[in-house]
């Protein structure tokens, strides 16, 4: 199998509908063993219903607002796995109202927390993790149109996705001196429990559906398989760029 003796992260999932779950079934699914991360230890619980003692999946918690989890994140991961050879960044955060209406009118606590927990975790979550990684080993992470797009009702998580995306590219410099690879999926919107907090959600769903190339669905499904090729030695030359998982939506115009 494909990832057959890779361990790796993937943080964090919330239930079965979170990107991050459809990564980690695909994950497992090609061989490798999975730790799932939750945000804290109450939303642990729905995690471990969904993994119910199957072989070859740990847990973690880690919240990316404190230092201390990104401390103990570093910690448990080297007492359960020693090394490991991918990590899967998949979370974001902002405050509701910084979402929709004008832009112009973001506070500069939205912006800061936005920017923090969506962009600068995967940062500090590398550099917690950085001395855990194999030579050779990937981080993907998840970027989204918006940061290249206005997109409706998106604002301030455009910006993050910007930061987020020009971040896979710092890192991709740094950690590339030792093999690592650094990547960004960039799905089209999935009908998520954090996608319900961006209004007209099924608008967006329904114009994506009527305009994107490939007319089929895709979904986490599809982004878990895209993140097993950039986890797997078959994307060794690869690194730095953004991958679009939303049957060619990006590419269409008028
Ligand atoms: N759903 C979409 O349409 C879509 C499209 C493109 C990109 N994405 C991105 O995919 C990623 C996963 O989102 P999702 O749609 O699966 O939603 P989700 O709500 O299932 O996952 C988001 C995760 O972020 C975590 N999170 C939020 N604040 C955190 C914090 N302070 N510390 C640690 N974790 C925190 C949540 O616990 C949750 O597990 C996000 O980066 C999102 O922006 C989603």
């Amino acid at each position: 199998m494909l990832l057959q003796g890779k361990k790796g992260v993937v943080l964090n999932v919330t239930n079965s509908n979170s990107i991050g779950w459809g990564v980690a079934e695909a994950l497992h699914a090609h061989g490798a063993t999975v730790g799932i991360g939750a945000q804290n230890e109450r939303m642990l619980e729905k995690v471990l219903k969904l993994i119910d003692g199957r072989d070859r999946f740990e847990t973690f918690t880690c919240d990316f607002s404190m230092d201390e989890d990104l401390q103990r994140l570093h910690d448990d991961v080297k007492s359960k796995f020693g090394k490991i050879d991918y990590f899967v960044h998949s979370a974001a955060y902002a405050k509701k109202e910084d979402l929709h209406g004008r832009f112009i009118e973001t506070s500069r606590d939205g912006f800061s927390l936005a920017l923090d927990i969506s962009a600068f975790s995967l940062i500090a979550a590398c550099k917690a993790l950085d001395p855990l990684f194999n030579d050779d080993a990937s981080v993907v992470t998840m970027s989204y149109l918006g940061s290249t797009r206005t997109t409706s009702n998106y604002n301030i998580m455009g910006v993050a996705k910007a930061a987020l995306e020009a971040s896979v590219r710092y890192l991709a410099v740094d950690l590339g001196e030792r093999g690592i690879r650094v990547n960004t999926l960039s799905p089209g919107p999935i009908n998520t429990i954090s996608a319900r907090g961006v209004r007209d959600l099924t608008g967006m769903l329904n114009l994506v559906e009527e305009r994107a190339p490939l007319k089929r669905p895709y979904g986490q499904e599809e982004c878990g398989l895209s993140t097993v090729y950039l986890v797997s030695d078959l994307s060794k030359g690869v690194t730095g760029q953004i991958l679009f998982v939303d049957s060619g939506f990006n590419i269409t115009g008028f």
